[in-house]
């Protein structure tokens, strides 16, 4: 049987990396090769500016920003080629996400609006390849939050007709994606934060870019009233469907629940106590759902030994596991998603999203870009 070779390519939140997945979607959907490019700091630097409110001169930094992501995702997408002796006319398509800069979904804002750089132009130009892109706006255009995206390609991957199943994925921000055993509908949201919190405040207080294994938060105690405080929040308990990110999860958000608790309190406790509303508020969110079933979990935050843990003590009555039990890279997933988006663009199929982000109807996602 011939092969249908696609690229997906995906730089989350948390901009710890550009990632890269090389993907067989003959059949059978098959990641055949997954890489990981760094985002040079000066870059992750205009990035981060361009997601605050403010700042000089931001048209100019966002042109010059855009053309310079292209160019890295190009060159993540050429470096896989070469790794694998495979030339442009052999891919069919590359599929790529682009970098978030501001998401400002409805229910946040009267004027919603959702943007990811990374010009697709470029990467078409510069890797002789069609590429497919600008997969949230559509979403956004008939009403919908933009996101999440995944649980349309968690249902062709992971669905079960034998057990509920929860696919969480975790990376700057959580999110859930539940596909019950009897039918076919989907159902998925953000559920807040997932490593962001940790990722800035390990950076703001030891200088790191992430806790390893979640080792600093297991140094710490877990304080229950600043907890109360940080679960108080009202996204927690708004419905879905809701989507969330950097700008409303950040360092602001830190300091407000800091100044609300008003007390003395070591940094490792924060810390300790970040992972455990990270846990807590997804454990609710599964909980809310359904009492039992397998929860697959994805993205860095498998990494995160701390985190597990205290996701496995929350969700006791659940089989938590991480997609590599089930055959699928847990750093891979979102990449892998992307490839396979494009080609349902590519094939003009349209997906429901109806009942995950509140689009109006289903719908094609992306521009195509040729070479
Ligand atoms: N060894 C590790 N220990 C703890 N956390 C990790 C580890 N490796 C990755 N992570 C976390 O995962 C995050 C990246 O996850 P990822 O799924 O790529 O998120 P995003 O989609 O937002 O880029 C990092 O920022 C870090 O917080
Ligand atoms: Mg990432």
């Amino acid at each position: 049987m011939s092969s249908e070779l696609y690229i997906g390519l995906m730089s989350g939140t948390s901009m710890d990396a550009v990632d890269c997945v090389l993907a067989d979607l003959s059949d059978a959907l098959n990641v055949i090769d997954f890489i990981n490019v760094d985002i040079p700091a000066r870059l992750k630097k205009d990035i981060l500016d361009l997601c605050l409110e403010s700042g000089d001169n931001q048209i100019k930094k966002l042109g010059e920003t855009d053309v310079a992501l292209g160019k890295l995702f190009a060159s993540a997408a050429i470096s896989i080629l070469e790794k694998n002796q495979l030339n442009a006319e052999q891919i069919q398509a590359i599929g790529s996400h682009g970098q978030t800069i501001r998401h400002q979904p409805p229910g946040q804002s009267d004027n919603p609006f959702t943007i990811q750089i990374g010009d697709p132009n470029t990467i078409a130009a510069l890797t002789g390849i069609t590429t497919v892109a600008d997969f949230r706006r559509k979403d956004m255009a008939l009403g919908g939050q933009g996101a999440p995206l995944l649980p349309a390609f968690h249902q062709r991957v992971l669905k079960s007709t034998q057990t509920d199943r929860i696919i969480l994925n975790i990376g700057g921000m959580a999110n859930i994606t539940l596909l019950r055993k009897e039918d076919n509908q989907i159902t998925g949201f953000d559920t807040g934060p997932g490593n962001i919190l940790l990722d800035i405040w390990i950076q703001e207080n030891l200088n790191q870019s992430f806790d390893n294994n979640g080792d600093w938060a297991a140094s710490g105690k877990p304080n229950a009233e600043l907890l109360e405080f940080m679960l108080n929040d009202p996204y927690f308990s708004s419905p879905p469907p809701k989507s969330t990110g950097r700008e409303y999860f950040n360092n602001s958000w830190i300091a407000n629940v800091l100044s609300a608790y008003a007390k003395e309190i070591s940094p490792q406790d924060v810390q300790a106590t970040l992972l455990e509303l990270a846990a807590i508020s997804i454990a609710q969110a599964i909980k809310n759902l359904i009492g039992a079933g397998d929860v697959i979990v994805c993205g860095g935050g498998v990494k995160n030994k701390q985190l597990m843990h205290c996701l496995e003590t929350q969700l006791d009555s659940f089989n938590v596991s991480s997609s590599n039990a089930y055959g699928i890279d847990s750093d891979a997933l979102e990449a892998f998603a992307f490839a396979w988006f494009a080609k349902q663009t590519i094939n003009r199929e349209s997906i429901d999203f109806t009942n995950i982000t509140g689009s109006s109807r289903p719908v094609i996602l992306g521009g195509i870009y040729s070479p």
